[in-house]
């Protein structure tokens, strides 16, 4: 992003701050700063928004869009919904209430702030303290299961019609999607278009190495052969883990996804206050054939699966990965 650095200061954000007096533009613009918190594929970070007194236009940013490995587009518009959710919970949380539209075309998702209204019912104020405490965790989990309180509050999170969530924790399937996962390792690996928009990302540490160890990642990535590590790698982390989560729809169009993004949210903000990690995984999805196969496994042959993720217990704490300021993603 021309003009500006990656930093983990953004993660400091203080809601004593919060400007109750100020137009609705720069109470907007505050909360903003907690949508932009947001998880997203290679931390991509692919928003921008049009401000507008209390409306605000959530755009991709096609420039910032995976066209290697998210060539439909999906975990763009997965990404997205999550900011949007991180921004609706921090409305909440200030007393403002909002109204979501969702669009087929450009921009895919328009939210409206209502100072003067109460919220919707059904959604979460009191996730808005998980915002700055999550991350995503990349290390083994430990075996122990998922507790059935636990399951339920993921289950409750899935307000959307048309959106499943699947919880697989039988071990001959979790073994089933460790191999698949390891095939789908495997062939992006293989792919040097792939690799090199990955080594990228981790070149410019977006993925929160500092400078020297991201360059030697960008140069491993992308020049040695590690389909087989990763492959090992990866399909031992969804064996350790508990419990995969898959989010599947009965439409593949940006609002499908969109909303699959913000439950997504909606769980590893959940999955935080409960002390459960959260790690979704996405080379399956990123390959049509093993996506269909995916989907018969979980018993969603006419369902899209469009999201997955590891849930479990973890002893290793996980860095907050930066982010581009707020100003950089606000288009006048
Ligand atoms: C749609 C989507 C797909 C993702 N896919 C992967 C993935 O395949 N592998 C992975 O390690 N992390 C994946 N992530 C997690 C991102 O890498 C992570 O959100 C990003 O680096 C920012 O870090 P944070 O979540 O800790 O804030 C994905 C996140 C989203 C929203």
């Amino acid at each position: 992003m021309v003009g500006h650095d990656l930093s983990s200061d953004v993660w400091g954000i203080d809601a004593d701050k919060f400007p109750t007096e100020a137009s609705l533009t720069q109470r907007a613009r505050f909360l903003l700063q907690y949508a932009v918190l947001a998880p997203s594929s290679h931390n991509s970070q692919p928003w921008e928004f049009v401000v507008e007194d209390g409306k605000i236009e959530v755009h991709a940013d096609e420039a910032r869009w995976l066209d290697a490995a998210d060539q439909d587009k999906r975990e763009l518009h997965i990404s997205l919904g999550c900011a949007v959710e991180n921004l609706c919970i921090a409305a909440e949380r200030f007393g403002i209430g909002f109204e979501i539209a969702y669009h087929d075309d450009s921009p895919p998702v328009i939210v409206t702030l209502h100072p003067d209204r109460n919220s919707p019912s059904g959604s979460h104020p009191e996730l808005f303290d998980q915002i700055i405490e999550r991350s995503t965790n990349h290390h083994l989990f430990g075996n122990e299961p998922l507790g059935g309180s636990i399951q339920e509050k993921l289950r409750n999170c899935v307000a959307e019609d048309g959106v499943t969530f699947h919880l697989i924790e039988d071990p001959g399937r979790k073994e089933s999607i460790a191999e698949l996962q390891a095939e789908a390792d495997r062939l992006q690996m293989d792919d040097p278009e792939y690799r090199k928009e990955l080594g990228n990302w981790i070149g410019i540490g977006a993925l929160g190495d500092p400078w020297l160890k991201a360059r030697i990642g960008q140069a491993v990535v992308t020049y040695l052969d590690i389909g087989d590590r990763e492959a090992k790698k990866n399909s031992k982390l969804i064996q350790s883990a508990p419990a995969v989560g898959v989010l599947t729809t009965e439409s593949d169009a940006p609002p499908a996804r969109v909303k699959t993004g913000q439950i997504f949210e909606r769980m590893a903000l959940t999955a935080t206050a409960e002390g459960i990690a959260v790690h979704p995984m996405s080379q399956i999805l990123e390959r049509p054939a093993m996506r269909e196969e995916l989907a018969s496994l979980i018993d969603g042959d006419d369902k899209v699966p469009l999201h997955l993720f590891r849930l479990g217990y973890s002893q290793e704490e996980q860095d907050h990965t930066p982010r581009w300021p707020l100003e950089a993603f606000l288009v006048e």
